[in-house]
This record gives C-alpha cells, structure tokens and sequence, in this order.
C-alpha cells in the first residue's frame, strides 16, 4: 500500500552535462520500472536542464535543500517555489550533511518542511544520529527529537507531503550500511513517533526510506523489511547503471 521511493542524492557531484547525460541514460534504463517512485536530485544549477531531459519520463526531479521565504532580500537562497518552477516535485530537507556544515536545526527543518508542503512539494525530511550517539544510546532520543522538532505544527492533512528519510550518519559515505535489522529497528520507532505525531492511518501510509551506503547488492535485504518503504541513495545514485539496479529492487 505504500509506494516506495529511490531517490538519488547527487550531493555536490555533476556539471550541467554531466547530469543530463547521466538522466538521459537512468531514464531509458528505468523506463519499464513499475510500482517505485523514482527521484534524482541535481544540484541547483541543473535541475532546469534535467527537467527538460525528464519530460515524459518515470523520474522525479529533486533540490537538495530549499529556504522558507517566498522571495524577499536573502541572497543566495532558493525559495520552494521557484523549486517548483524548476520542475522539482521534491526537496530533500534536512540532510545530516546540512545539519553538520550549515547550521541545519529543527527549527530550520521544520520551517522549510512547511514552506515546502505549502509551495506543493513532496518533503524528503532526513533524520539520523551520529556514531557517538549510537553508542552512548541515544539513538531513539536523537531521532525523537529530530521528528519532533522538525515535523512540529504540521497537520495530519499535510502529511502525505512527507517522507521521512532515515540516514545514520555513521553509515553514509563509509561503505558501513546499518544492518536490516537494525535499520528495520529504527524504522519502526519512527512509524510509531509518526503515528504519536499524527495518528495511525498518517503513519501506516508514511514512506520512510533508509539512507546510507545502499549499493545495489544490499538494497533488496533492506526493501525487505517492513518498515523500509525505500532509499535515499548517495554514491551508488551518481551512476545510471548502479542507480537504476536499485531502482529495481522489486523487478
Ligand atoms: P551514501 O549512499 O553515499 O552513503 O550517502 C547516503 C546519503 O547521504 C544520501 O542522502
């Protein structure tokens, strides 16, 4: 009943051509793909050129982070709106690498994942603790107050505007994937918070993926749990053939 995600986190990877050539591969790859939703997010200055090349096409567009004002003196920033007019139906909010170099907080996320469900965008809210809070137990506090703080105000009616994307930071980049059940531990922990949050149809209807380290060959141990409904994928994504592997999990 829940329709899974792969999203592709490009990070800050690809020139212009680089990222149409790699969507122009990934979309003929996937196009026979059924019952995924698949999503690549570019960096900000491809995303109107991979629009063009994605018409017509099973894949979504993605930004990696967007600001809550509409428009208004804040240079250098990207209102969800003109995400949109890009040809985003997505925007990941929240990633651990945002929380780490930038200042990301959860009044930030919160404010974003608002100011992007109001402009019609899926939220691709990312949670996730670190090495040290996973081995002083502190992972279910850590994530608690990240959904928490982030999704905080937000109506159940808005909910099916967001996925929940778990990322362990300690697992992303490192070639360390958490293990199925441990991920599947986390996963149902969420849904829980979620269905605290809103209530049990929001959360048995909530995406959440898991992100970090997915290759292809672990992906399908991971989308076999129950409470994995997809993933956000960074350095597997960056290739058309390993992406569209995962992408085909279920084929
Ligand atoms: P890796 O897949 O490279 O570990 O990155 C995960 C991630 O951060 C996706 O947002």
């Amino acid at each position: 009943m829940r329709i899974p995600v792969i999203a592709g986190n490009w990070k800050l990877f690809k020139t212009i051509g680089e990222s149409v050539a790699m969507v122009q591969e990934l979309k003929s790859l996937v196009a026979n793909n059924q019952g995924v939703e698949i999503v690549v997010a570019p960096v900000f200055t491809a995303l109107s050129r991979v629009n063009d090349v994605l018409q017509g096409s099973n894949v979504m567009l993605a930004a990696q982070d967007c600001y809550w004002e509409e428009e208004g003196a804040f240079t250098g920033e990207v209102a969800p709106a003109l995400l949109k007019d890009a040809g985003c139906s997505h925007v990941i909010i929240g990633h651990s690498e945002r929380r780490q170099y930038f200042g990301e907080t959860d009044v930030t996320v919160n404010k974003k994942t608002r100011a992007a469900i109001a402009a019609g965008l899926c939220a691709i809210v990312c949670v996730g603790e670190s090495l040290a809070e996973r081995e002083s137990e502190q992972t279910f506090s850590v994530i608690e107050t990240q959904i928490q703080g982030g999704l905080a105000g937000i109506t159940a009616d808005a909910a099916p505007h967001i996925v929940i994307a778990y990322e362990p930071v300690w697992a992303i980049g490192t070639g360390k994937t958490a293990t199925d059940a441990q991920a599947q531990e986390v996963h149902t922990f969420i849904r829980q918070l979620i269905a605290k949050t809103f209530n049990q149809p929001v959360a048995d209807a909530m995406r959440i993926l898991y992100g970090g380290s997915v290759k292809p060959d672990n992906v399908k141990g991971l989308m076999a749990q129950p409470d994995i409904d997809g993933a956000l994928v960074g350095g597997a994504s960056l290739k058309a053939d390993s992406f569209a592997a995962i992408a085909s999990f279920n084929a």
